[in-house]
């Protein structure tokens, strides 16, 4: 299991103020150590289609929004895998709505920055670069996916490694950061947006703000919603996503954690929903959301969402 030791950059606050010289970029050569560790590259065709639909649908201007730092700001693939696909398929995805969209793939293995270079243009990047996104002056991010990449991870890396990426996005900006099956039937994913405050913003060194530590005890993010997603081509069994649950719920599916609850009233409300299932999956996959809200979930209950399989727990 990996580990990495990340330093808590609070420790140091000199670097807040302190002027970083960068060396000419390349995409090889960051001018930061990149901060984490290669895991495995494992990716598949359209594995993350839905995770892109999904933000699309979310909150369409986040994509297309063009005001201060918003303009030229970039969607960073944080960890796209042994090639370049899934990015370049986000990239066309949401090139559709903004087709001036800048894309930056990160990974932190070299190798696959280099199998990825053919694939750059004038507005698609891929780089080298670790939790410390390897931004060059001037460069924002709007939004981040980062799929697949924390599985490998042990659970007290995971707060760290939020705080460092929340440094470089743009207030308002989001984190869309889950875990999905092999070829994304299902997917689990934490929906946290980069805290408001506009002088918290230090997209190149320092921290936010201490005022910004959220209820979630991590510096710089909102968690803004748990999401689960299913194409219905497993069927539709609760504990399923119970194994591709985000780093911070997947250990805690025990008697007593808050996401143990929410399982158990989940599958109690599809239990008792389980006469929709004659009329289909995507009825009873509402149903049971209907129970679940009414036993005090949050839970979304638009239908465009739970009719295409996505499950929006809002936190
Ligand atoms: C399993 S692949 C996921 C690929 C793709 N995102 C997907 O879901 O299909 C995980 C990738 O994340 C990369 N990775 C792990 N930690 C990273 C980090 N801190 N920064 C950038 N890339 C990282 C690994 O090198 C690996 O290629």
């Amino acid at each position: 299991m990996a580990s990495l030791l990340l330093s808590n950059p609070n420790r140091r606050p000199w670097r807040r103020n302190a002027r970083i010289i960068r060396p000419m970029a390349h995409p090889l050569t960051s001018h930061k150590k990149p901060v984490g560790l290669p895991t495995r590259g494992k990716t598949a065709s359209n594995r993350l289609r839905r995770v892109d639909n999904f933000a699309l649908l979310y909150e369409p201007s986040l994509l297309t929004r063009t005001d201060g730092l918003f303009r030229d700001s970039l969607f960073v693939d944080l960890g796209y895998g042994f090639d370049a696909r899934t990015t370049l398929e986000s990239a066309s995805r949401f090139r559709r709505v903004n087709p001036n969209l800048k894309i930056l793939g990160v990974e932190i293995d070299k190798e696959r920055v280099e199998a990825a270079l053919p694939f750059a243009d004038d507005k698609t990047f891929f780089r080298l670069g670790g939790f410390n996104l390897p931004l060059r002056t001037g460069e924002h991010v709007r939004l981040i996916r980062a799929f697949n990449v924390f599985r490998q991870y042990e659970e007290k890396d995971f707060a760290p490694a939020y705080e460092i990426l929340a440094q470089r996005v743009l207030p308002g900006g989001l984190m869309i950061e889950g875990t999905s099956t092999p070829f994304g039937q299902l997917w689990s994913a934490n929906v946290v947006r980069r805290v408001l405050e506009s002088d918290g913003y230090v997209p190149h060194s320092g921290m936010p703000s201490s005022s910004q530590k959220q209820a979630s005890g991590i510096q710089g993010w909102d968690f803004e919603a748990l999401v689960f997603s299913t194409n219905f081509r497993l069927g539709f069994d609760v504990e399923e996503f119970q194994t591709i649950l985000p780093k911070n719920y997947i250990h805690h599916v025990v008697a007593g954690e808050p996401i143990h609850d929410f399982f158990e009233a989940w599958k109690r409300a599809a239990a008792e929903a389980v006469g929709a299932k004659v009329y289909g999956l995507r009825q009873w996959f509402s149903a049971a959301a209907e129970g679940l809200a009414a036993r005090g979930y949050k839970i979304d209950l638009h239908k465009k969402w739970l009719s295409k399989g996505w499950l929006i727990w809002r936190l």
